[in-house]
């Protein structure tokens, strides 16, 4: 079939809509009429090429939408099925998936880096040329072919914009606080950087039960945005913004800081944040092949952990629809944060808006 998508030639260039022939689902394989899918910054990382990845590429990994058609042998979905999108599909027999951690899944990982479905084969093409799939997701797209690994239906009665954001922000960002940290009431947290990952991470921390919730940004509407997610204090970063950690944490530093950003600088800074004994969650992507220079002499002396948060720790088939009855429940505000919506011709101010922090998340609606 033709499709209208966002292809991305190469980092430096825009966004450009063009039509591409999308090929039928193969075995394994689902074709997704997509209802929405989410501005995310790691697209972004594709865009500038912090991430790498062969292009030309369709990007977007944080989609929902209706299943359309299904290959041979699939069985996790059927035709009519609403479903979130997970980018890291799980086998189920992995290591990883036999120790809870599907998020880590191994099966996959390398045609997912390639670009193409699990048989090693894209299913988009311009012209006669390959284009590659990002997270064998593409959802910059008005349908995607994905693995059925990937697909986690989800109960019909929300709308599928919202939902999108669960394939990717809200998966990310409360699950760091619910699985990755395992923030306890009463405890205190700082977020560096307030995207959409990062306000989701507030408002994982606010349903966890921290009574002190800290939000730093470099950005100022972003931190009356932050507000409204749980925050209970803001901080520039421009500000002393470690004193005043300490000054807001009984002088110890908070137990449990989050980095949003994805920059080594404030990797670095924000260890300085948590108090003695306390953790730093690392959520923020920095550039494939960058460092950070954290200190082993403190880090020791402090007894400091470190954590890698990747898609939250969730187990996206079991954590999705919990995710999703949590917003049905009136415990996470998902409404408020698709703050602005575009058509996918739209996606080159859609990601404008998303850099100069207008927006809590934008959502392109197909
Ligand atoms: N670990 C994962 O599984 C995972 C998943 C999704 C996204 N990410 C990454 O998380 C990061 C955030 O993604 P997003 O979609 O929320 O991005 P975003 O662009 O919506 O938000 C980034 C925020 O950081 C703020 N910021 C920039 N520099 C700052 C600084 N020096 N100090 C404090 N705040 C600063 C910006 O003003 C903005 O509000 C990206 O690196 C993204 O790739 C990671
Ligand atoms: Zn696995
Ligand atoms: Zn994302």
């Amino acid at each position: 079939m033709q499709i209208h998508a966002a292809l991305l030639e190469g980092p430096n260039h825009p966004f450009v809509i063009e039509t591409l022939t999308l090929e039928a689902p193969r075995d394994g394989e689902v074709l997704v009429r997509l209802a929405a899918s989410g501005v995310c910054h790691s697209d972004w990382h594709l865009v500038t090429g912090t991430t790498r990845h062969p292009m030309p590429c369709v990007a977007g990994h944080e989609g929902a939408g209706v299943v359309e058609a299904v290959g041979p042998g699939v069985s996790r979905v059927k035709p009519g099925d609403h479903v979130v999108l997970s980018w890291t599909p799980d086998c189920g027999h992995c290591y990883y998936c036999q120790h809870g951690k599907p998020n880590l899944c191994e099966t996959f990982t390398g045609p997912i880096w390639e670009g193409v479905m699990l048989d090693g084969t894209p299913r988009l093409r311009l012209g006669s040329e390959p284009v590659y799939h990002y997270c064998g997701l593409a959802t910059f797209a008005e349908y995607a072919v994905v693995p059925e690994q990937s697909c986690v239906p989800i109960r019909k009665d929300v709308p599928l914009t919202t939902a999108s954001l669960v394939g990717c922000a809200v998966a990310t960002g409360v699950g760091a606080a619910l699985f990755t940290a395992g923030v306890r009431p009463g405890e205190s947290v700082a977020v560096f950087g307030c995207g959409g990952v990062g306000l989701n991470i507030l408002m994982g921390a606010a349903l966890c039960g921290a009574s002190t919730i800290i939000a730093v940004d470099t950005n100022a509407p972003k931190l009356a945005i932050a507000r409204d997610f749980g925050a209970t204090h803001t901080l520039l970063a421009s500000d002393d913004v470690i004193e005043s950690i300490r000054a807001l944490t009984g002088g110890r530093g908070a137990d449990h800081v989050f980095e949003a950003v994805g920059l080594p600088s404030v990797q670095e800074n924000a260890l300085e944040a948590a108090r003695p004994g306390g953790t730093l969650v690392l959520v923020g992507l920095s550039p494939m092949g960058s460092g950070t220079n954290l200190p082993g002499a403190v880090i020791t002396r402090k007894e400091l952990t470190i954590k890698g948060s990747y898609y939250g720790t969730v187990s996206p088939a079991r954590d999705f629809p919990l995710l999703i009855d949590l917003y049905v429940a009136g415990k996470l505000q998902l409404d408020k944060l698709v703050s602005q919506t575009y058509r996918l011709e739209e996606i080159n101010a859609a990601y404008a808006a998303m850099l100069t922090g207008e927006v809590a998340r934008g959502v392109i609606v197909y």
